[in-house]
This record gives structure tokens, sequence and C-alpha cells, in this order.
């Protein structure tokens, strides 16, 4: 996430000009600000703008900065799969690199390969296993915290729920107790990084220190503190011959083909990665999805259905995951209405091509989630809900690359499979319990760090 929105502060105010040469010149722009306005007034509009009126190549630029919009899932394909040879990740603030250290998404090249393979270690399906009944407990925990009539927020609570989750499968529960506090100082964090990169402080040099910032590097200190005796914690214990199953442990475990173990500040820099990562993208991926069931009683009928035939009113287990194509058709259609990275980006180096089409070097490459999984080239009925399209045998499958939600390539999302399984078990143990009933009135996706609604979803809570 934090990628795509410092790109989009660093395309603001970057230098060049349009990509020339190509077959469609691109919207016109007004001098010296290209197509700025437009795009900062609305990207989502503005992307699905450019692809219905000038092809699935638009040049077009942000500000001075030369810019190219590629719509067509092969070529998308062929971006990501170029990231780290043909194309370059965007390079990152001040603000990100102080939270996140120097774990695998703020790192590139060698460095980022070799932690990228370490970490990949804790999240290989046979791992994603063994966090799952955790997943469900703590699903679990929430659906008995709801009672018949009550009014919640649904995004609050859903964060309540992620937040926990990533607590406990990365730090383990006998950590438990304190949930409460790196939660708490993640979210002052979070705050603070989101609120820099949306503003000019993010302009500013990393010695200018704002309010802001002194507010983040506080709440880093005593994360920082609350981690290192945790990593301490679990060192001790693993030598004194107890086995964990956590998602640290694993760090803790992992070794280079020289076999080096990760230092406690490595630890340390993916542990805050894995948990920045996960926990708000789940979150409001789980919020879309209970305002699209709460729209569509055929749907929620099928989930019940289903739920009630696999699960017998027993709570899901890992094996369940598999017995519910129609709850992970759920989060699958969820994820392509309303993808949490809505945009990605990825600058040309000297001498990349896409589809054999020469990219000048320093062009900002992007490719839309948001408008490409709204194509209706690519998805009939494309603002439908409609999870019935992803049945097997379906009328129209998908094509080819054309769902990209967890982006791709070799720097594709790390967690999918965590996520997957996170989503479908969380939705299945609260929609046995409950529904959510969030009323009419409209919510527009805004364009935020992530894909948010417009407006808090409120919900009535009702015995299901
Ligand atoms: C609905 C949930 C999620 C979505 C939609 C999502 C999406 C993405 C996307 C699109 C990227 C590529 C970003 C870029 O290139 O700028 C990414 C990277 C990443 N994600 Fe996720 N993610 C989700 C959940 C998770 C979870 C649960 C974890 C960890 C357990 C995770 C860990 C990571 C990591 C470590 C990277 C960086 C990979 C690298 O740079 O090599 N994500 N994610």
């Amino acid at each position: 996430m934090f990628k795509r929105a410092v790109l989009i502060r660093k395309a603001l105010r970057g230098g060049g000009s349009p990509v020339a040469g190509q077959s469609d010149p691109g919207p016109s722009g007004l001098p010296l600000l290209g197509n700025l306005p437009e795009f900062a007034r609305d990207p989502l509009a503005f992307f699905s703008r450019l692809r219905d009126e000038h092809g699935d190549w638009v040049p077009w630029s942000l500000g001075p900065k030369p810019c190219l919009l590629i719509s067509r899932p092969a070529d998308v394909n062929e971006l990501l799969a170029g990231i780290e040879t043909s194309f370059s990740q965007a390079e990152l603030g001040w603000a990100v690199h102080h939270l996140l250290g120097d774990g695998v998404v703020t790192s590139t090249g060698e460095d980022w390969r070799r932690k990228r393979s370490l970490v990949q270690a804790g999240v290989r399906p046979r791992q994603v296993r063994s966090y799952a009944k955790t997943m469900v407990d703590c699903a679990d925990d929430v659906a008995a915290t709801w009672r018949d009539g009550q009014c919640v927020e649904v995004h609050r609570e859903m964060t309540r729920l992620t937040q926990r989750i990533a607590v406990r499968t990365l730090f383990g529960v006998e950590t438990a107790g304190r949930e409460e506090a790196i939660a708490r100082a993640m979210a002052v964090a979070q705050q603070e990084l989101g609120a820099e990169l949306r503003g000019v402080t993010a302009f500013f040099p990393p010695w200018i220190l704002t309010p802001g910032r002194r507010r983040l590097r506080t709440a880093v200190v005593g994360l920082d503190a609350e981690i290192h005796r945790i990593i301490a914690e679990h060192r001790a214990a693993t030598a004194a011959g107890e086995e964990r199953e956590d998602l640290l442990s694993r760090l803790l475990d992992a070794r280079d083909v020289d076999g080096t173990p990760l230092s406690d500040r490595e630890v340390r820099d993916e542990a805050v990665t894995l948990y920045v990562g996960s926990h708000e993208t789940s979150a409001t991926t789980l919020t879309w999805t209970w305002h699209l069931l709460s729209g569509s009683p055929q749907a929620r009928t099928r989930l019940d259905a289903e739920l009630a035939e696999v699960l017998e009113g027993r709570l899901p287990t890992f094996d369940d995951y598999a017995r519910l194509p129609f709850t992970q058709a759920l989060i699958k259609e969820s994820l392509r209405l309303y993808p949490p990275f809505w945009a990605l980006g990825a600058v040309a180096r000297e001498g990349a091509t896409i589809s054999g089409r020469h990219v000048p070097a320093s062009t900002t490459v992007w490719a839309s989630q948001w408008s490409i999984h709204r194509d209706s080239r690519l998805f009939p009925e494309p603002d439908a809900f409609r999870p019935q399209r992803w049945d097997s045998g379906a009328p129209n499958p998908v094509p080819e690359h054309a769902w990209f939600p967890f982006g791709g390539g070799p720097r594709t999302c790390l967690g999918t499979r965590f996520a997957l399984v996170e989503l479908a078990l969380t939705l299945a143990t609260l929609a046995q319990r409950w529904r959510l009933d969030t009323g009419p009135g409209e919510v527009r996706p805004v364009a935020g760090l992530n894909l948010q609604p417009s407006r808090p979803i409120s919900a009535t809570v009702r015995s299901a």
C-alpha cells in the first residue's frame, strides 16, 4: 500500500515530458500541470475514462512527469514480471522507512531477493494451515461480543478482528496480553504514516522533524521496545527447547544459504512489515464483503446453504477452506469490485519494452486494478456483484491475468494465501451466527492508501 501512495506523491512532483511516438496521443492536458488536476480529483474515474476514450496504451502526464496507462491483462502481466529487471519499484520516503526499516517491502535488488526468500518460509501453505485455528478463534471471539439488534461500525469491527489475528499469528498467543499495546502503537504509527504520505510534509527532508514525524518516532520507540522484548522471550523459549508455531519463530529460525540467521533488527523490520501489510487490506476487504452481502439476498441465501451443509453448525477448520467454494467466490468478487490496491506502477529502465513496444526510460507505467476489474470486455456486467461468475463451469470464465488484487510477478503479495484463507474462514465463522444489515444508501469507494468506503458503514447485527 505504501509503494503506491509514495509513487503517486513522487509522480506529482516528477519531471519530463509525455511518452512520445505511440498511436494514441492520449488526453490533452494543461501546460505544466498536464493531467494532474483530473487525476488528483478522482483517479478511479480518470483511469476508467483514459481506457474508454483512448484505449489500452495511453500516454499521459502528471505535472511534467511522463506516464503510461496500460489496460491489456497480458501487458500488465509483462510489466509485473519485469519489476526488478526492466522496471524499478518507486523509491520510498522517510516515514515508510522509519516504520518498516529495511524489510522486504522497502528493499530492492539482491537485498530484497534474500529477504523475500527468508520471509516466504513463514507464509508457505503449510504454515498458513497452522494459523487457521487462530484466525477462526479470533473471529469466534468477535462473534461472541455481538448482540441481536446491536448497531456496529463495520470497518472498526473488522479492524479489531484482523489486528488481533495479525498480532497472534505473528507473535504467538503467549503475548495476547500485549495485543492492545502493540495495536495501539501501530495504529498511531500508521495514522502518522498516512498523514505524511498524503500531505506536504512528505516533501520535507528527513532532518525536519514535524509534529507528525515526532509522534511517529515516539510510537516506533514504544513499538520497538515491545517487539524486542518479545524477540528476546522467543529466543529464550526456543533455547529451552520449546516449539512455537507463530511467524516470529519462523523468522528467527530462517537461515541464509550460508547458514546466517536474521539479526534482531532484521526480524523486527519483517515483523512490522507483515503486520502493517496484512491487517488493513483484510479489514477493508471484509468490510466491503459485508456491504455487498447485505445488498444481495440471493448471495446470502447461497452462503447460508453452503455453511449449513459443510459446517453443520461447527466452527470451520483449515480443511474446510477447499470445501467452501462459494465463500471463496464472495471474497474474489469483493476483491474484484473493491481491490484494496487500486493501481500499481513501476518506472521503466533503459531499454524497457512491453509487448515489443518501446517504453522510454523514466516513464511511470501504471496498471489499475480498479479499471481493469471493471472492464466490460473482461467481465460481463462489470459493476454488478455476481459471485457466480467464479463458479467452475460458469459461462465467460475470468480471463487470465484480468484479476490481480495481489499484484503479480516477482514482487507479488507474499501474503496471498494467508489473506485468502483468513478472509474465507473469518467470514464463514461470523456469517454462521450473524448477518449484518448495512441498510440503503450509497457507499462510494474512495482512492486513499487503500480503496476505502466514502463514509463509515454502520450495520444492524441480526441473528443468522
Ligand atoms: C486482501 C489482502 C491483501 C491484498 C489485496 C494485498 C495486496 C498486495 C499487493 C498488490 C502487493 C504488491 C504491492 C506493490 O507492488 O506495490 C503486496 C505486497 C506484499 N504483501 Fe500483500 N496484500 C494483502 C494481504 C497481505 C497479507 C495478509 C500479508 C502478510 C501476511 C501481506 C504481505 C505482503 C508483503 C510482505 C508484500 C511485499 C512483497 C515484496 O515486495 O516482495 N499482504 N500485497
